[in-house]
């Protein structure tokens, strides 16, 4: 798949987590396989011009953690044009712009409000062009669906950014009023397909598992996916899907001592980059999701959200090893009964959408994600 000129060795990419998808996460999937395309968290333009701290730390890179999209997100066009040049100055192989939410074509005012609407289409898409113009790395965009179903504006301005020069359009086939909740709207991301003329849309949300992304892209005609959670429920997800798209073959998913080995190398790495103190914090909410299909975890999750040193990691392990081994059978497997339900996208059973606290969504408005 190409996006602009940029060749990626897979039409899978990690989508945006903050907080979750950073560096480390990054170095320990890639080796894993099957990936695309990585991207950072959001970043202001305003505070990677202003070179803030924080800013730099979300833009922590290393040679092997590429190809890497930073995403920026910013209305002042001057500013998200430097931000840019800067983002490609420091080694992005793309720029992705985080649009917010496309603006509702009717407000509630009534009246004027598809005038406003093209308004504000024709300022983002002069933003975003001033963006193409100022770097050679391709620009490309991520967005929702719209403001609400009867609001559903991305293909139109989908369709403008790629006049604007915008080389991928990513859709989260969600609108702002769903939240992370309901279920995803394959018909919406359609209607993106259709509404650009050469640009490779990719679709987003609820892939979960290697027939979750070939349905999501036999039924929408989207030309990859971009995966969020389904990276931690399954880190092998990416390359289990390229696999199960070129041969037809389904692997099946490692077992528990592999899972923890994953865990380990990123708390390893969230160590190396920001400390062990650090680290070890922000390991407290990220352990729980690792956890989420291995059965039975009540001790585990109780210890590890009070993590403080790397040390005290492989004590909680082995003392969850230890309380696990009466939901284990002879040969180490969990019983039938302490299993894991199967993962089920919510666009494949909406009479069972996926469980709300899977991993925990942002609370409040959500016009960024
Ligand atoms: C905790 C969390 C943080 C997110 N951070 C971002 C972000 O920084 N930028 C962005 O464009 N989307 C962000 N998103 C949205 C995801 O990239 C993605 O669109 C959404 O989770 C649906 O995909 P998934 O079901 O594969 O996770 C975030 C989502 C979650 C749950």
């Amino acid at each position: 798949m190409f996006i602009g000129r940029l060749e990626l060795a897979s039409n899978l990419m990690l989508a945006p987590l903050a907080g979750y998808t950073n560096l480390p996460f990054r170095l320990v999937i890639r080796p894993l396989g099957g990936l695309g395309l990585a991207t950072t968290d959001l970043i202001n333009a305003r505070s990677l011009i202003e070179n803030k701290a924080p800013a730099l730390k979300l833009l922590e890179t290393r040679p092997d953690d590429q190809p890497l999209a930073i995403q920026l997100f910013g209305s002042n066009p001057e500013e998200m044009r430097d931000a840019a040049v800067l983002a490609e100055n420091l080694g992005a192989a793309v720029v992705d712009v985080n649009m917010g939410c496309p603006v509702p074509k009717v407000c509630k005012t009534g009246g004027g409000s598809a005038m406003m609407m093209m308004t504000e289409l024709a300022k983002t898409a002069q933003l975003v062009h001033q963006m193409v113009r100022a770097v050679k790395i391709p620009v490309t965009a991520k967005m929702r669906l719209g403001w609400d179903d009867g609001n559903l504006t991305a293909p139109e301005l989908a369709r403008a950014l790629e006049d604007a020069g915008v080389a991928a359009i990513t859709i989260h086939g969600r609108t702002r009023a769903q939240g992370f909740g309901g279920t995803v709207n394959l018909a919406g991301i359609r209607a993106v397909v259709a509404g650009v003329r050469h640009i490779p849309v990719i679709g987003n949300g609820d892939v979960t598992t290697p027939e979750s992304a070939r349905v999501m892209m036999d039924q929408t005609g989207c030309a990859g996916v971009s995966i969020g959670r389904g990276a931690f429920y399954s880190p092998w997800i990416f390359h289990h899907t390229e696999l199960y798209f070129r041969t037809g073959q389904r692997l099946p998913e490692p077992d528990w001592e592999a899972r923890v080995d994953i865990m380990r190398q990123h708390l390893d790495r969230l160590v190396e980059v920001f400390g062990e103190k650090r680290g070890c914090l922000m390991f407290r909410k990220i352990g729980p999701l690792y956890a989420r299909r291995w059965g039975p975890v009540r001790e585990f999750n109780r210890r590890i959200v009070a993590l403080s040193s790397r040390a005290e990691f492989e004590e909680i392990i082995e003392a969850y090893r230890q309380w696990r081994q009466p939901f284990l059978d002879e040969s180490g497997h969990l019983k039938p009964t302490y299993q894991p339900a199967p993962l089920r996208p919510s666009f494949l059973a909406p009479a069972e959408p996926m469980p709300a606290a899977a991993i925990p969504v942002p609370r409040g408005p959500v016009e960024f994600w």
